[in-house]
């Protein structure tokens, strides 16, 4: 059974096996998820099926407005809707603590992913030029809430 629910300290090592399948450039450590979780401004969320963590999402309150950090689905769970489930959990959560958005960043060649947020109804808001290592340039987009 697939179910979401907030991302826990126990998970932190599964997630980022998770993320190592899910980004090849500069993925985050388990530590890294452990320093995301224990900061107070955040929210994180995994998708888990029958216990194993395929997915997860987290965002960041920004003096009112969310930042999306990261979104992932392992591979062999993709075209399901967990993603957009995920996405559906962290605006709700975002919505429930008062947010007036959600913005975050995505390459400008990864289709899947500006699908899935147009999808949610993120719009591409701006660019920031070479954003990524390999100078590739990130689309900025943003669901307004209010
Ligand atoms: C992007 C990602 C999170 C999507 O996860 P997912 O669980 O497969 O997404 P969903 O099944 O919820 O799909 C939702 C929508 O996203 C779009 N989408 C997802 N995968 C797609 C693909 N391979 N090609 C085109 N559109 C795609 C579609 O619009 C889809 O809706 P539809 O099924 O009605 O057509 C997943 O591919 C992933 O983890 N990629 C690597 C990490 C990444 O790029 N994260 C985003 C960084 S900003």
């Amino acid at each position: 059974m697939i179910e979401i629910r907030k991302m826990e300290l126990s998970d932190t090592k599964a997630a980022a096996q998770a993320e190592k399948l899910c980004f090849s450039d500069n993925p985050w450590s388990e530590q890294a998820f452990v320093n995301e979780l224990n900061n107070e401004l955040t929210s994180y969320y995994i998708a888990s099926d029958n216990g194993r963590i395929i997915g997860y999402a987290g965002f960041w309150n920004v003096s009112g407005e969310g930042d999306i950090t990261n979104v992932g689905v392992v591979p062999e769970y993709r075209r399901r809707g967990i993603a957009g489930m995920l996405i559906k959990k962290i605006t709700d959560s975002a919505r429930a603590l008062g947010l007036s958005s959600l913005t975050l960043e995505v390459r400008k060649s990864n289709i899947a992913a500006l699908n899935l947020y147009t999808k949610y109804g993120f719009k591409v808001v701006g660019e920031r030029k070479r954003y990524y290592s390999n100078r590739e340039d990130a689309l900025l987009m943003t669901l307004i809430l209010e």
